[in-house]
């Protein structure tokens, strides 16, 4: 057993690096009630050894989602977190103390659901929408106002306002839509979110507020940060009728209790009733109504002592693992899920679990015939957590993945740098009609009318194998189609024709390589003249790319290495398919081949109006400040960027100086 200085060091790091993934990356790793285990045992310590400074320890602060990508701004007030207990007895002692602080009075609480998104806090000033921004630090966030405005039920006015107004809610995803999102990915062969709160997260961080609103989200508003003048609100009570009256969405209910007692019975309530909610629900939180009370109560560094949040524990149940049936990606990578005995868990029935890789199977010992303990929180898709051992059948056998291939006649082969295994096979048919459900679909050449359902039938009769096979598809090979007449063989080689055209970054994304998604293959395009320098390009120059690693760069360069994906780029080339970076095609506008980073707000330009601009004048735009960048366009709040852009010597344009620019 290690030191307890060693304990605590260790137990920061690692929450630390959950925090990032859950804020920042928006792919947490662990479940929530795993992660608020870990602080619990964490805060434990720490209070057993007050000798160890704790004031920047991930107890006492408020986990961080700022992006470098972004412009920060700073809360008129704070946007603070919240205590948190998954039991009765803590919540009673949290009402115990509330009563000591306030021995004479009647103490009533507002027990709101507590919604499982994205805190987000809206400006309005004189009534008028200005601003979104995320949680941050809790006294700086993101600006994520071009993300937000894509959200429909959010008043763009409000009558009769305060002068300024800051509102505070969470963004969330319905799970109809999640559903839907992961359904159109599983067709074509993409990777499936984990949970509606990660997707919401990541959606709300998206650069391109065009992708954001492919993805929709709602937010639902219960509180009130900043009030100008302050004399609107007393009681938290107030606030859900009058943000109803500004026609924000809100809480479907909340529930005013006299004394804690009476609150856990509203807790109760609302666990019979939350599956019923538009929004994930996870908890409830618990709030002294009177303002003059939470005043009084005020807040530790991160949360106020006035309000907790009680969390229902994730629900779990045991269920009988028929097989592990092995699914085939685009790239050909195989993902095994567990076939289960349908079992009732959190309002739905779950048939299926996520078994992650090879090494998660092995890690855990899981055997077809078992009993597993299945959980389904945050995450739509259910996880298997554990195997029951007391009800393993005498024969059972570890599984063993690569027999499990060999069997199924799938020939794979484990990826040496991760616990995947891929098909080894390019002319394997499943695997052709994932590739090429991937390089039709919007993200990458986005060819209309060339569904799955379309490519299932090519590949099966043999029209189609590889990206090139599509463009030498005729319309009387179409027309054998089922549901094909000619009005739809025309169109879809005349979307075919059009797709040649496409932006190189599209076309590496399309081609499937490997870890390369469509950030990746722009920061390519970004930095290379052609397909041809990227195919010829060594490791090292590959990984000298910003924002590709070591991994990456090995996985394009053993891509281009192979003869059969050399084949066919020389056979996309000879159909006329664009191979050249945008960045080589000299516009001869004023701004030809210059990097813009953009920063902050611009008083009289939107991100995507100055985007728009840089590109018609022959430049490009990037995310992040590097030697390379030519311009930080720097607006309002510009934050880390205009730091990072001093620092390196990059000349920095506001609005005027850029358009003084694109004039010269
Ligand atoms: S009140 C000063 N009410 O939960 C405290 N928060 O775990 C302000 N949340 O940061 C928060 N539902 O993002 C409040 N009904 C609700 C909530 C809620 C969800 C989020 C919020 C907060 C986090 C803390």
């Amino acid at each position: 057993m290690s030191d307890p200085q060693n304990q605590i060091a260790r137990l920061r790091a690692e929450i630390a690096e959950h925090d990032r993934r859950y804020y920042q990356a928006a792919q947490p790793v662990i479940d929530d009630q795993a992660y608020d285990r870990l602080k619990a045992t964490l805060a434990k310590l720490e209070a057993a050894h007050p000798e160890f400074d704790f004031a920047a320890s991930p107890t006492q602060t408020v986990g961080d989602d700022r992006l470098d990508a972004f412009a920060s701004y700073r809360h008129r007030q704070p946007m603070l977190s919240l205590d948190n207990t998954y039991s009765a007895a803590e919540l009673m002692e949290f009402g115990q103390r509330l009563l000591r602080r306030f021995p004479d009075q009647t103490l009533t609480y507002l027990v709101e659901p507590k919604i499982d998104g994205v805190a987000v806090s809206l400006t309005y000033e004189d009534g008028r929408l200005v601003r979104a921004v995320s949680r941050g630090n809790g006294i700086e966030g993101d600006d994520i106002t071009q993300n937000v405005r894509t959200i429909r039920d959010i008043p763009d006015h409000i009558a009769d306002a305060p002068a300024i107004l800051e509102v505070r809610g969470e963004i969330y995803m319905r799970h109809q839509t999640f559903e839907q999102i992961n359904a159109a990915r599983e067709a074509a062969g993409q990777p499936l979110f984990a949970n509606p709160r990660n997707l919401a997260a990541g959606t709300i961080k998206l650069l391109d507020p065009a992708e954001a609103r492919q993805r929709p989200l709602n937010i639902v508003l219960y509180g009130i940060g900043a009030c100008e003048p302050g004399n609107y609100f007393t009681a938290q009570s107030e606030i859900q009728d009058k943000l109803k009256d500004w026609h924000f969405p809100v809480l479907e209910k909340v529930w005013l209790a006299n004394g804690i007692e009476a609150a856990w019975g509203c807790i109760e309530e609302l666990d019979t009733m939350r599956q019923s909610f538009a929004y994930p629900t996870d908890g409830a939180v618990v709030k002294l109504n009177q303002f003059a009370l939470q005043a009084e109560a005020g807040y530790t560094s991160k949360a106020p002592r006035w309000a907790i949040a009680y969390k229902f524990e994730a629900e779990r149940a045991e269920t009988r693992l028929k097989e592990i049936s092995l699914q085939i990606g685009r790239t050909g990578a195989v993902t095994p899920v567990a076939i289960l005995e349908p079992v009732q868990l959190a309002g739905t029935t779950v048939s299926r679990a996520t078994l992650h890789n090879e090494d998660e199977i092995r890690r855990k010992d899981i055997r077809p015939g078992d009993t597993v303990l299945v959980q389904k929180a945050g995450e739509i898709i259910p996880q298997v957590l554990s195997v029951n051992l007391d009800q393993r059948p005498a024969d059972s056998q570890p599984f063993d993945f690569g027999a499990h291939l060999k069997a199924l006649g799938i020939e794979a082969e484990r990826d040496p740098s991760q616990a995947v295994w891929r098909i080894v096979r390019q002319d394997d048919p499943v695997r052709q009609q994932r590739a090429l459900q991937h390089f039709a679909s919007r993200a990458c050449m986005d060819i209309e009318n060339l569904g799955t359902a379309v490519v299932e039938q090519l590949v099966q009769r043999g029209l189609a194998q590889t990206p090139a096979d599509l463009y030498r598809l005729s319309e009387s090979d179409l027309l054998n189609l089922d549901k094909f007449a000619e009005k739809s063989a025309q169109n879809l080689i005349l979307a075919l024709e059009a797709s040649k055209q496409r932006a190189l970054w599209q076309l590496i994304h399309g081609l499937g390589i490997p870890q390369v998604g469509k950030q990746s293959a722009k920061d390519l395009e970004a930095s290379f003249a052609s397909l041809e320098a990227i195919a010829n390009a060594s490791e090292e120059q590959l990984e000298a790319v910003d924002g590709i690693g070591t991994i990456m760069a090995q996985s394009i360069h053993a891509w281009f290495a192979n003869p059969d994906n050399q084949a066919l780029v020389q056979q996309l080339q000879a159909h006329g398919l664009n191979l050249q970076s945008s960045r080589t095609q000299s516009s001869g506008g004023p701004l030809d081949g210059k990097i813009f980073v953009l920063t902050g707000s611009l008083p009289n330009l939107t991100r995507d109006e100055a985007t728009q601009m840089i590109e018609a004048a022959g430049g490009r735009t990037s995310s992040s400040v590097s030697k390379k960048t030519d311009y930080l366009l720097a607006g309002e709040a510009a934050g880390s960027k205009h730091s990072k852009a001093e620092k390196l010597g990059v000349p920095i344009l506001d609005e005027a100086a850029f358009r003084a620019l694109l004039e010269a």
